[in-house]
């Protein structure tokens, strides 16, 4: 090979590379340069957004079958959890420590007192929150007092239901429902919120059935109940007004001078404080 012949082959050979390594530089600006273009999220499966959709109340009074308190209270504690559908909240999301607590929705019912006396009936509804944690102390006392009294005339009476939370009512309530349907079910058993027993001035004496008012005990009631602070709250001939049927066993607590007056004044409380009861 001729000396000029090697040199136009060494000229070639570095003009190559010279070209290679100006599209690999470009090749590197180029990835550098160009926009990532952002995959969009996975969508939620749907389950789980309907899970965690919030403002649900019904989905989870639903789940809450007869006997389920727990289920209830969980079901709700689930709903409230942020963390059941494993799916991490993207960071500008989540509030911040300065930021305030998301205010509270409030209960927009408030306990109804008409003359000192505090009703519930289809009209007026207690607070879901409503809670004295049991029989008042006043009302606890004044049963035990008539009970000592009944003993002595050979009779026994004792309490089959006093206090029912709002939940628990929920739950004998839809009981009700799911047995007899609703329509059946609002004449004997009140919609949650709506049973004096959440009030803790109410109480199912005895045997919950219609022969209580034709035993020793359930005539003694009759007679005698407002002696010491109660009403019979259902009476037989006040159904229409009422807004349930006669419940011979379900006295209500109002202390012993109201008690006589609706006593004596022959009405039921409804009628005695020109109130109705009925669901709106
Ligand atoms: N049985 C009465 C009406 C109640 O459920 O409170
Ligand atoms: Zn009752």
């Amino acid at each position: 090979m001729s000396t000029t012949t090697k040199r136009i082959l060494l000229a070639v050979l570095s003009a190559a590379l010279v070209l290679l390594a100006f599209t690999a530089a470009y090749r590197i600006t180029l990835r550098l340069t160009t926009p990532q273009t952002a995959a969009p999220p996975a969508a939620p499966p749907a389950g789980e957004s309907g899970t965690a959709a919030p403002g649900q109340p019904a989905a989870t009074e639903q789940t809450a079958a007869p006997d389920a308190d727990q289920t209830t209270r969980s079901g709700e504690q689930q709903t409230a959890n942020p963390a059941q559908t494993g799916e991490t909240a993207p960071a500008t999301e989540a509030p911040s420590a300065a930021e305030p607590a998301a205010p509270q929705a409030e209960d927009p019912v408030s306990p109804t007192y008409i003359g000192g006396i505090l009703v519930v009936n289809k009209s007026y509804p207690l607070p879901r929150s409503y809670d004295p944690g049991g029989l008042t102390d006043e009302c606890e006392s004044a049963f035990y007092e008539m009970q000592a009294a009944a003993e002595e005339e050979g009779l026994d009476l004792y309490i089959s239901s006093g206090f029912r939370s709002y939940e628990l009512q929920s739950s004998l309530y839809q009981r009700y429902c799911d047995r007899d349907g609703q329509a059946a079910a609002d004449t004997y058993s009140a919609r949650p919120g709506h049973s004096e027993h959440q009030s803790g001035l109410a109480i199912d004496l005895n045997t919950i059935t219609s022969d209580f008012a034709y035993t020793a005990e359930g005539k003694w009631v009759n007679e005698h109940c407002w002696e010491y602070g109660f009403i019979l709250r259902y009476p037989a001939d006040k159904v229409s007004v009422t807004g349930y049927m006669y419940e011979p066993w379900h006295i209500r607590y109002l202390g012993r001078e109201t008690a006589k007056a609706v006593y004596d004044s022959g009405l039921c409380l409804e009628e005695y404080l020109g109130i109705d009861s009925v669901y709106r």
